[in-house]
C-alpha cells in the first residue's frame, strides 16, 4: 500500500552526499508544494506539483500537505535515556549558585541517579524508559542514542544495555547503544580512581564487546571526572575491542576533549560549550561530528552556549542532541533543541534540521539509512504544522508535530 503526502507547503529533504559539513549546512534541500510516496516502508518517490498522481490508487493512504512542514525522522544522537528517579532537587542548588561538577563531587548529581539506578530492576527501567520515548515519538523523533553510564559497575550497566535491546525491540523508536561506564567515579572506587579505569578496561568493556551489548563507547573528558590522559587509555582499550569512539568533552572547562576527539579520530565529540580554536580546528580537520546540547548549556546557566557559528566557519558538520538526562536537560524534545540552537548559537533554521537529522544521523554511523527523504531510504518521516521552515522555530514552546511515520507506518497521527 503507497502512502502518499500531497501538497507539502515545505518539504525539507536534507538530501544530498550524507553528512553536511561548514557552509553545505545551509542547504535543506526544501521543495515547495512537494510530495512523498511511501512503499514497504521505503521513500518510493519525491517531487513538487502533480507528480504523485502516477500512484494513486483507490485504496493509497492520501495526507493533505498544505499548512504543513515535512521534515525526516528526528534523529537525537546523545541522551542519557535510562535511569531511574528524577533530581530536582538540585534545582534550589543549582539557583544558589552551587557548581555542576561539586554537586557531583559532594555525592548527588550522577551519582545520585547511580543509586536509584542500581536499586530499580529492569522492568521499572524499561517502563520509565518506554514513557519517555513516547514522549520523543510524539515530538518527531524516530531514532535515539541512549548511553548506559548511571550504573558505573558491570551488572548495572549490563543492565542498563539490556534495556536498550528491549526498547529497540518493543519501541516504534530505535534505539543505538553506547556504552558510557566512564561516566563517573563510582563511590565503590572513591580515592581509588585507577582501580576503577583498571576494572573498566580489564572487566567492563571486554564484557560488554564480549555480549554484543553496545556500538559506541563514550567517556566523561572533563576537569573533576576523567582527565585528557584517561579518556584516552579508555578510549583506546574500546576501539581495539571494536567500539566506535565518542567523547563528551569541553562540557564545563575546556581541557583539550575536542583536540583529543581529533587525536583519536572519534565520529563524534559531544557538548563542546568551552572547546578552543585549537580544539575546533581539529574537528574539522579530523571529520569529527560536533554533537552539541544547547538546551544542556541553558540548563547548567553558565551563561554561554557552544560556538556553534564557528565551528560551522571552520567547516565541521554540527549536529544537535537533546542529551535527555535527570540533571543537566531533563526534556525529551528536539523541537525544544530548536529553539535553543536558533536563539542561543545563532544557527539558521536550515542548519539547525540538518543538524538533526542527517548530521545526527552521521554522528550514529546511520547516514545510509535514515536522516534524508531521499528515495530508497527508510520512510520515517515527521509532519509539522506549519507553513514554512522559519515559522516552525519562530513559533516556539508548543508540540508542533501533527503526524510522525516510522518505517512507513504511521504510529502519531493528528496530535
Ligand atoms: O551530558 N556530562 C555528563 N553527563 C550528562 C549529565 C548527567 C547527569 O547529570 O545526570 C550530560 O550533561
Ligand atoms: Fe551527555
Amino acid at each position: 500500500m503507497y502512502i502518499i503526502i500531497k501538497n507539502i507547503d515545505c518539504l525539507v529533504t536534507c538530501a544530498g552526499q550524507g553528512r553536511k559539513a561548514g557552509a553545505a549546512m545551509k542547504d535543506a534541500g526544501i521543495i515547495e508544494n512537494g510530495y512523498v510516496v511511501i512503499e514497504n516502508g521505503k521513500i518510493k518517490a519525491i517531487g513538487s506539483g502533480e507528480g504523485y498522481l502516477e500512484y494513486l490508487k483507490e485504496y493509497s493512504k492520501v495526507i493533505d500537505g498544505r499548512g504543513k512542514t515535512v521534515t525526516p525522522g528526528l534523529v537525537d544522537p546523545h541522551t542519557h535515556l535510562v535511569y531511574a528517579g528524577s533530581r530536582e532537587n538540585e534545582l534550589p542548588m543549582k539557583l544558589n549558585k552551587v557548581g555542576y561538577i561539586e554537586i557531583l563531587n559532594s555525592g548527588g548529581g550522577i551519582l545520585s541517579t547511580v543509586r536509584n539506578t542500581r536499586a530499580a530492576s529492569i522492568e521499572s527501567l524499561v517502563e520509565a524508559s518506554k514513557k519517555r520515548l513516547d514522549l520523543m515519538l510524539r515530538h518527531g523523533t524516530t531514532t535515539v542514542e541512549s548511553k548506559s553510564g548511571y550504573g558505573l559497575d558491570l551488572e548495572t550497566e549490563r543492565k542498563l544495555l539490556k534495556v536498550n535491546q528491549i526498547l529497540n525491540e518493543e519501541h516504534e523508536v530505535d534505539i543505538v547503544s553506547t556504552f558510557m561506564g566512564a561516566h563517573a567515579i563510582p563511590p565503590e572506587f572513591k580515592g581509588n580512581r585507577e582501580g576503577f579505569i583498571d576494572t573498566l578496561i580489564n572487566e567492563m568493556i571486554p564484557k560488554v564487546a564480549e555480549e554484543n551489548l553496545a556500538e559506541f563507547i563514550d567517556c566523561f573528558c572533563e576537569e573533576g571526572v576523567f582527565s585528557t590522559e584517561e579518556t584516552e587509555k579508555i578510549l583506546k582499550a574500546g576501539e581495539e575491542h571494536g567500539f566506535k569512539l565518542k567523547l563528551h568533552g569541553d562540557e564545563v572547562e575546556s581541557i583539550g576533549g575536542a583536540e583529543l576527539a581529533g587525536k583519536l579520530k572519534c565520529i563524534s565529540a559531544e557538548h563542546l560549550i568551552a572547546a578552543s580554536d585549537k580544539g575546533i580546528k581539529a574537528l574539522s580537520d579530523n571529520n569529527v561530528v560536533a554533537v552539541l546540547l544547547p538546551s544542556t548549556a541553558f540548563y547548567l546557566m553558565v551563561g554561554k552556549f557552544a560556538r556553534a557559528r564557528d565551528m560551522i566557519d571552520a567547516g565541521v558538520a554540527v549536529a544537535l542532541a537533546t542529551d535527555c538526562n535527570p540533571g543537566t536537560s531533563p526534556t525529551e524534545s528536539l523541537q525544544t533543541v530548536m529553539t535553543f540552537a536558533c536563539f542561543g548559537m545563532r544557527m539558521l533554521p536550515e542548519e539547525v534540521i540538518n543538524a538533526m537529522t542527517i548530521n545526527a544521523a552521521s554522528a550514529i554511523n546511520r547516514e545510509k539509512e535514515i536522516g534524508s527523504i531521499e528515495v530508497g531510504k527508510r520512510a520515517d518521516i515527521a509532519i509539522f504544522n506549519s507553513p514554512n521552515l522559519n515559522y516552525l522555530i519562530y513559533h516556539f514552546g508548543i508540540n508542533a508535530i501533527d503526524t510522525v511515520i516510522k518505517d512507513g507506518k504511521i504510529v502519531v497521527s493528528n496530535l
